[in-house]
């Protein structure tokens, strides 16, 4: 496969600061190297341009936290992935969340046309379903999917260019956090998320086939990884940790399984905070779960 890895060094969506060096990790985690001795062809495209926070006035022009820096990261992430060949692979790498809101268009807007049917899944402990209006934070990477599907603040829900994800072609794995309001937006969106109770009850591999078969009939399916997915013990790199999380396994079964279907054409690997780490710990279990997620087998 063609692989192309784009970083978006970016912070400026999370509550707390590093998390803009997460893309200078994964790569010094071996991430291409990785992928290139799976047989893959990897080109490297750097990182889109990234407003420094100390150079900004923090609600310049809008009452969000650095909206307009956002959308401005945004947009170019969506250039740079929509000129990419349809059957090239993107691996974006933030960054905190709010870069998939750049990642998810550019991936279904690549190759040309209007935007190809894009299943997300949305592996996280936060639902990142969050409003302008509903979020208790005001951090954007809390709301990604919610203007992903064309909720929330006009101008983030229309970096798609038209095009965006439906509801019902999103599925969240791992979640254990929501807050109040958000609980009642994903109810009215009626988006499909496992919780970690589902994982407890179901296990990886049946909510692995119930995702596939809900998405289907999707033209293309995009994973978005957050590290506080995975439990704090196993990636304690993170910006918002919640207890309780995905394992070290479950991560990658979940990677392999998603790998074996054959089905998926882009990721994203998001919100690891050096500053916050111990040792790169986070960004090698990310770069061990693309590397599942691109083939890689125990045998
Ligand atoms: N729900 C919380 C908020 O809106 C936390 C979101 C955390 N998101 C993330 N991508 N880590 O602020
Ligand atoms: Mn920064
Ligand atoms: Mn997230
Ligand atoms: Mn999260």
């Amino acid at each position: 496969m063609d692989i192309s890895i784009l970083g978006i060094p970016m912070d400026l969506g999370a509550g707390r600061r590093g998390v803009d060096m997460g893309t200078s990790a994964l790569r010094n985690a071996h991430l291409a190297a990785r992928l290139r001795e799976l047989g893959h062809t990897v080109s490297d495209l750097g990182d889109v341009d990234v407003a420094l926070p100390e150079t900004l006035d923090k609600h310049a022009h809008s009452g969000l936290a650095f909206l307009d820096p956002i959308l401005d990261a945004c947009r170019a992430t969506v250039d740079r992935l929509a000129a990419l060949p349809a059957g090239t692979f993107p691996v974006t790498l933030g960054g905190d969340h709010s870069v998939s809101m750049g990642s998810v268009p550019g991936g279904a807007l690549r190759g040309g046309g209007p935007g190809a049917r894009t299943g997300v899944i949305w592996v996280d402990a936060h639902t990142d379903y969050n409003t302008p209006g509903s979020s208790p934070s005001g951090n954007i990477h809390g709301m990604p999917v919610a203007h992903l599907t064309g909720l929330g603040d006009e101008r983030l829900a229309a970096l798609g260019r038209g095009w965006q994800v439906r509801p019902e072609d999103v599925v969240m794995i791992g979640i254990r956090s929501v807050d109040a309001h958000e609980r009642e937006l994903l109810r009215e969106a009626g988006i499909k998320a496992y919780t970690m109770k589902d994982v407890d009850q179901l296990g990886i591999t049946r909510i692995h086939e119930e995702t596939l078969e809900r998405l289907a009939h999707t033209e293309r399916l995009h994973v978005s990884f957050d590290a506080d997915a995975l439990d704090p013990a196993v990636c304690p790199g993170v910006g918002t940790p919640v207890p309780g999380g995905l394992t070290y396994r479950e991560g990658h079964l979940l990677m392999e399984l998603l790998s074996e279907s054959g089905r998926v054409t882009g990721m994203d690997i998001v919100e690891v905070n050096p500053v916050l780490d111990t040792r790169n710990q986070t960004a090698e279990v990310m770069v061990g779960m693309a590397a599942s997620l691109l083939g890689q087998r125990i045998l």
